[in-house]
């Protein structure tokens, strides 16, 4: 057999050669001769290279030719290339684009000899290590538009010549260790006030000096993106750059730049405004009738101390407005708290006085409001705001003793940055590339990774089938996103995929437009195993010397064994963690849950006897089992191949080890050995919601029972999205996985499991959207996009299931619609519902709140996500009707997991939330009646209206 396969390979490997001889006079000599000295000096090659003779008809990776058989591409984007770049590449005079980046072990000098590539359209040299001066003859190439040598170790000046890239519009120079002032004509002959088609000036990240001369700039460039930032620049900022008619990045920040901001109000068109770090002075710069403006940051500099300026009330597209340190006094605008896109307010180290007041309409999407060392003595607060997001340390409001230790004066949050929980995909060989954004104008990514996934996503995929998840991760002043995808129906991504699909380095990718300009650099990515390589060229040889070779393949299948092994050891996190835990450098970090055998489990469930089943679902069976100590638990056992890897299963039993509420089901413990995986829970005696409501447990729920297990359940799932760590989306929040303990308080069941179980679960949709039907969300299903929100849907639909103790979907009907259909607001007591609602509470007449309770549940079931509460909001909404109607004991009333916000907000008795700024109800009882604020006294003691 293996003989067989030899001489077959053996022919395969004699007919190449003689058919690449043959073709070999097809690329023209010149190239073919430059590829050849290229290759000597480069290792890593992709392994096309060097097969044949003939570059351009045997297609060489990354090559290609035209007509006439010169070479007018060569692209090797992330191939690891080793090597340097010799005065031969000069040779390749047809070439239209050289595209080497991502290849940091390619170094050495820029030669001269690349001058000659007259015809080159497009340059790409980015994160490489190439070193030294950029030569002058590249201002040769007049026809280049894109030029790129970013991300590498250049040193010296920007040579005055590169004035002469008359069609250049791309020019990024950023990331090296350049030196010297900026050139211009008039001083230098040439220089880059001449390059009238730039849209981009990328010089960002090095060392540049001197003074920015005014005639650099003229009205009639066409530049979009200046980013001067990180450098040396002095002087002051010349008014030419404020009549650039298309500008709309401008980065000046981290430099020392003097002087008045002359007038940028003709720059209509800017979003990014960034004058950050330098030591400007004199006032303020008006930025009235900017209106595009989405970032803006000017902190520290040495501004004329002045009262916080007007146009900050114009500025209604802003979404990061920072001015730390600016001498600014005064009261912050109201209206600039209600502007839709506003996500981050930095106004730190400044003179603001009298009250902070937000008013009642503040933007969702607000997530950090930075007033520390400010001269604030009261602060009004809504509930629409979450308390953890601002910050008020070094204010006088916070001498005051009732407010010192509250989480905006002590500064200590108590939360983790929200971080959205994506599934990362999995797999052997995924490619790897990081995003550099510059200038996002966002303060907060986490709002639009989706859509940059999706994005993405569409690009990348009409390319070459993949799997794609992203991270994120702040670099200083940059956002760096990092995509990871795998492969699909094939074990690796081969040479071509990669140099043509993830190759974003030359712009061919159009982010969302708030991403802003970017470059891409791709991580090294292992082609082949090391391994098989060998193999291959031992095989080559053995043709001619079989039994080498024989020996070769011989030696190939003990590695191979080996290498298998080591494999298992990798995929499986517990491999070498016994029970006896020597290797507890392997063990998940966990808190509480501890690890069983199987063994141990398979005593106390007697041997998984059928009897000892309590459940099943499309993940396995549920069983009930009793540890040695009497401990009653049950024990989720997955199906085989129903759960994912063991790495993720390790990840996410450390999660939920870490969760820990009175209103949630906890973790005991799991098992993960012999193929099997199992989660062990605490055993909840009395049931399900399911079960109770449908009188299968002989339990009849009155009114303030129900209300209880409401609250109980909501404080649950509010503890998972605010203050679980990273937020968990339960997904699958439904009657039957709320269970009832013998004292009938409610804990919620299977949170985090959704990201264990597969997607096929039965009683789901086959989709990425995970969810039981009838409790769906119907705008996370549209949209793919999960959110809290979508957990608030379902656990509205769980509200009208404990009015009507119906199914949600049941005889063809929906509860929903046929609750919205019955609705009459005019009957006081069962608001028109006697004939749908459960008969047990029918029965009972008055039940006390009940129309609260009903609006709330509408509330829930809102079709928009952003018009329904949060859950938390819903918590206190149900405290709240419980203390009105004196249904809670008074013990209950104090014990609020969230104590630090409900000291902090001071709610006035009788009135729920408001949901002003984004409630579209239909059914609108008298919310606008029930506005509130919370508020802070001032230190005068008085209170706000
Ligand atoms: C350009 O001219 C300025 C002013 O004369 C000089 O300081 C600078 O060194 C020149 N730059 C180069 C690269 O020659
Ligand atoms: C702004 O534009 C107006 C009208 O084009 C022009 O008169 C004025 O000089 C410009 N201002 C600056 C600072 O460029
Ligand atoms: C800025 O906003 C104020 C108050 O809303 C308004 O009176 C003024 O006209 C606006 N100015 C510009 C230039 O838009
Ligand atoms: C805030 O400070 C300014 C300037 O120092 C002063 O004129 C104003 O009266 C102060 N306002 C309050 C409410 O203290
Ligand atoms: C990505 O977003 C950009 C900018 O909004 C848009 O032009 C482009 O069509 C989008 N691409 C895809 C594949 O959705």
């Amino acid at each position: 057999m293996v003989r067989g396969k030899q001489q077959l390979l053996l022919l395969l490997f004699v007919l190449s050669a003689v058919g690449s001889r043959i073709a070999s006079a097809d690329t023209n000599p010149q190239d073919a001769a430059a590829l050849r000295s290229l290759m000597k000096k480069w290792k890593n090659l992709p392994s096309s290279w060097g097969k044949s003779n003939d570059p351009c008809g045997a297609s060489w990776d990354g090559i290609l030719c035209d007509g006439n058989r010169r070479v007018t591409s060569l692209n090797l984007f992330a191939m690891t290339i080793r090597g340097t770049l010799g005065d031969d590449i000069g040779s390749l005079t047809e070439l239209r684009v050289l595209d080497l980046s991502s290849n940091p072990d390619l170094g050495g000098p820029l030669p001269a000899a690349m001058g000659k590539l007259v015809k080159l359209e497009e340059l790409a040299l980015i994160g490489c290590s190439f070193s030294g001066p950029i030569p002058s003859e590249l201002g040769n190439l007049s026809q280049v538009k894109f030029f790129a040598l970013n991300s590498n170790k250049l040193t010296g000046s920007i040579p005055p010549s590169l004035g002469k890239l008359s069609s250049v519009t791309w020019l990024d120079l950023a990331d090296n260790l350049l030196t010297g002032p900026l050139p211009n004509s008039k001083d230098n002959g040439t220089g880059l006030d001449q390059l009238l088609e730039a849209e981009h000036f990328h010089f960002n990240r090095n060392n540049l000096e001197g003074s920015i001369p005014e005639y650099l700039f003229n009205s009639n460039m066409k530049l979009k993106h200046i980013l001067f930032d990180i450098n040396r620049f002095v002087g002051p900022i010349p008014p030419s750059i404020g009549a650039i008619p298309t500008l709309e990045v401008l980065r000046l920040n981290n430099n020392g730049f003097m002087g008045q901001v002359p007038s940028l109000k003709n720059l209509t068109k800017l979003h990014v405004l960034m004058l950050s770090n330098n030591k400007l002075n004199g006032s303020i710069p008006n930025l009235a009738g900017m209106r595009l403006l989405e970032n803006v940051d000017m902190s520290n500099n040495s501004f004329t101390p002045s009262n916080i300026p007007s146009w900050f009330s114009n500025l209604t597209n802003i979404m990061t407005l920072t001015m730390q340190s600016v001498g600014i006094s005064g009261q912050v605008p109201q209206e600039l708290f209600s502007f839709r896109k506003l996500q981050h307010l930095i106004l730190s180290d400044n003179q603001l006085n009298g009250t902070l007041d937000m008013g009642s309409n503040i933007n969702e999407g607000l997530d950090l409001v930075d007033i520390q060392n400010n001269g604030v003595t009261s602060v009004t607060v809504y509930d629409s705001f979450k308390g953890q997001f601002l910050k008020l340390q070094g204010n006088p409001l916070c001498n005051n003793s009732l407010l010192s230790d509250t989480m905006p004066c002590t500064g200590l949050q108590t939360e983790a940055p929200r971080q959205p929980r994506t599934i990362e995909v999995q797999c052997a060989h995924p490619f790897i590339e990081t995003i550099v954004f510059r200038a996002p104008s966002f303060g907060d990514v986490v709002q639009y990774l989706p859509e940059l996934q999706n994005n993405l996503t569409d690009k990348l995929n009409s390319c070459t089938p993949n799997q794609l998840s992203l991270a994120h991760s702040n670099d200083g002043e940059y956002l760096n996103v990092e995509i990871k995808a795998c492969p699909v129906n094939q074990k690796r991504f081969n040479y071509s995929q990669v140099l043509n699909c993830f190759n974003l380095t030359r712009q061919t990718y159009k982010p969302p437009e708030l991403f802003g300009p970017y470059y891409a650099r791709a991580r090294h990515y292992p082609f082949h195993d090391k391994a098989s390589r060998a193999v291959l060229i031992g095989v080559v040889t053995g043709s001619v010397l079989l039994v080498v070779g024989l020996t070769l393949v011989g030696f190939y299948a003990v590695r191979q064994k080996k290498r298998a092994q080591k494999l298992v050891s990798i995929n499986n996190p517990f491999a070498s963690w016994g029970s006896m835990g020597e290797d507890i450098g392997e063990a998940p970090k966990l808190k509480s849950a501890r690890f069983f055998t199987l063994e141990e489990l398979k005593l106390c469930t007697n041997d998984f006897r059928e009897i000892n089943a309590i459940g099943a679902g499309g993940y396995g069976r549920v069983y009930r089992g009793k540890l040695p100590d009497g401990q009653l638990v049950a024990i989720k056992r997955s199906k085989e191949g129903s759960m994912q890897g063991g790495l993720e299963f390790k990840t996410e039993i450390e999660l939920l080890s870490r969760v820990h509420h009175k209103n949630l089901v906890g973790l005991v413990g799991f098992c993960f050995e012999k193929g099997e995986k199992m989660l062990v829970y605490e055993f909840i005696s009395n049931g399900t919601l399911s079960e109770a409501l449908y009188g299968m447990k002989g339990i009849q729920l009155d009114w303030s029972r129900r209300l209880k297990i409401a609250l109980d359940s909501a404080r649950g799932l509010a503890y998972l999205h605010d203050h679980a760590n990273p937020p968990i989306i339960h997904r699958d929040v439904k009657s039957t996985n709320i269970l009832l303990d013998e004292k009938m308080t409610a804990k919620v069941a299977d949170f985090g499991l959704s990201l264990l179980v597969s997607d096929s679960e039965e009683g789901q949709l086959c989709t990425n959207v995970k969810g039981t039907l009838g409790y769906l969300d119907p705008e996370y299903y549209m949209t793919q996009q999960l959110t809290a929100k979508s957990d608030v849907y379902s656990f509205g639909v769980v509200l009208l299931e404990l009015i009507m103790a119906k199914p949600p979907i049941h005889d063809n009907k929906y509860i929903v619609r046929e609750l919205k259909m019955a609705l009459d607001m005019e009957d006081r007591t069962h608001c028109g519902l006697q004939d749908v609602m459960d008969p047990i509470l029918a029965k009972m007449g008055g039940l006390l709140g009940f129309p609260r309770f009903l609006k709330l549940a509408l509330q829930c079931v809102e079709e928009m996500g952003t018009g329904r509460p949060s859950m938390n909001t819903i918590v206190r909404e149900i405290e709240g009707i419980m203390q009105d109607y004196g249904l809670i004991p008074a013990s209950m009333s104090t014990s609020s997991s969230f104590s630090i916000e409900s000291r902090m907000m001071k709610i006035g008795p009788k009135l729920p939330y408001s949901s002003a700024s984004t409630s579209h109800s239909t059914f609108d009882m008298d919310s606008r009646a029930f506005e509130y604020s919370a508020v802070f006294p001032s230190s005068h003691g008085s209170l706000k209206p």
